[in-house]
């Protein structure tokens, strides 16, 4: 019912705007005044986390570049080798795992049968399983070691929005805990990162009161086939979210590449007035990457593509190359996956309403897959 909805016209609207507080509210209690983190909910015992030699991800869909995401966050702030793998391949490939790998299995509704059946194929290699999760007391947090939940609150959407940047935030802090625990040379990044963490609901709040413009230009793509997403580093796996979104909603083709593969074979797909879709990293910070990208960017202008660049504000650098600019606030490198994914969530919402498609219920798709 309307009621239900919140006075939006879909519950995935309700859930994008709803994304400040599932931010917020996922941090809540977890830290301290002195601005370290207290996890003890976890219940993995800092000398484990310590013995902790290989963190394995798993999770299926957004949950999975939710993952992908994690591993820039894991490797750098605690130097643990960390994979991410889809879920549904994982047990397949008689992945090598025992009592000092940490499984971390990321699902919103805990009844992924994916998911699930990664997590036992880990449990009984006799690795620790920590799941991140939505539900309370769904199959996957149960069956597991330990649990980390997000709190999103209900998601109801197919199209997962705010239980993906819960994700994010609960793998940050997963990552930032474990450096902590650990006592990695990053101990001051690590400090000033949980502050930014600490705003950064405010961030994303700032993003939605900007998405106007976003929605107009959605509409005029609404007869296009096909939407490519460009990113790097962090970016990259935003770049596949944005088009995962796309083809859900949609049901346009939508691929991510990383921005660095282009000339190795997906810059031959670039024509005339192609719309492709760029997330550009800071130009704080990692400023390589930005330049590289910068001139991904003329690259594709180059041999016509239309330009949809996602750029930090007073990034000036890309303003040259942007037939649309959409502006982020600017923040640390590894968190800018929070503000950057907002913005592809609204235009593929919008992409869908024009397109006539019915944006709660996508065809073909269920919310949660409890097959294998
Ligand atoms: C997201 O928009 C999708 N509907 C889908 O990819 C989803 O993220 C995936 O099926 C995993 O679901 P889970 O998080 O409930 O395990």
């Amino acid at each position: 019912s309307a009621a239900e909805k919140g006075g939006y016209d879909y519950f995935m609207l309700k859930e994008i705007a709803e994304q400040p507080k599932a931010v917020a509210d996922t941090l809540l209690g977890r830290i301290d005044p002195s601005g370290s983190l207290t996890l003890d909910e976890v219940r993995i015992s800092p000398s484990e986390l310590r013995e902790i030699e290989k963190v394995v991800i798993v999770a299926c869909g957004t949950a999975f570049h939710a993952g992908l995401i994690a591993k820039y966050a894991i490797e750098h702030w605690t130097r643990i080798p960390c994979e991410v793998e889809l879920a549904s391949e994982f047990r397949y490939r008689d992945p090598i795992l025992d009592g000092r790998s940490l499984v971390i299995a990321i699902s919103q509704s805990g009844e992924t049968m994916d998911t699930l059946m990664a997590l036992r194929h880990a449990r009984e290699q006799g690795s620790k399983v920590l799941a991140i999760c939505n539900t309370n007391g769904s199959t996957i947090p149960r069956e597991s070691d330990a649990v980390l939940y997000t709190h999103a609150g209900p998601e109801v959407a197919v199209a997962s929005t705010k239980a993906f940047l819960t994700q994010l935030v609960a793998c940050y802090l997963v990552a930032l805990y474990l450096g902590q625990v650990r006592g990695t040379k990053w101990g001051d990044e690590i400090q000033a990162v949980i502050k930014d963490l600490s705003r950064i609901s405010e961030e994303v709040e700032r993003v939605l009161e900007t998405m106007e413009p976003v929605r107009a230009l959605a509409r005029t793509l609404a007869t296009k086939n096909t939407v490519l997403f460009l990113g790097r580093h962090v970016g990259y796996p935003v770049a596949l979210e944005g088009a995962l979104k796309l083809k859900e909603l949609a049901y346009m083709h939508a691929e991510g590449f990383a921005a660095g593969e282009l000339k190795h074979g997906p810059i031959a797909l670039i024509e005339e007035d192609l719309p492709v879709v760029v997330v550009v990293p800071s130009p704080r910070g990692r400023s390589v990457l930005h330049d590289k990208i910068v001139s991904n960017i003329q690259e594709i202008r180059a041999r016509g593509a239309r330009t949809i660049v996602i750029a930090e504000e007073g990034d000036e650098a890309v303003v040259p190359y942007a037939d649309h600019l959409i502006r982020i606030p600017a923040t640390p490198t590894l968190l800018q996956p929070l503000v950057a994914t907002v913005p592809l969530q609204v235009f593929a919402c919008e992409l869908a309403t024009a397109r006539g498609n019915e944006v709660d219920q996508p065809r073909n798709l269920a919310k949660s897959v409890t097959v294998e």
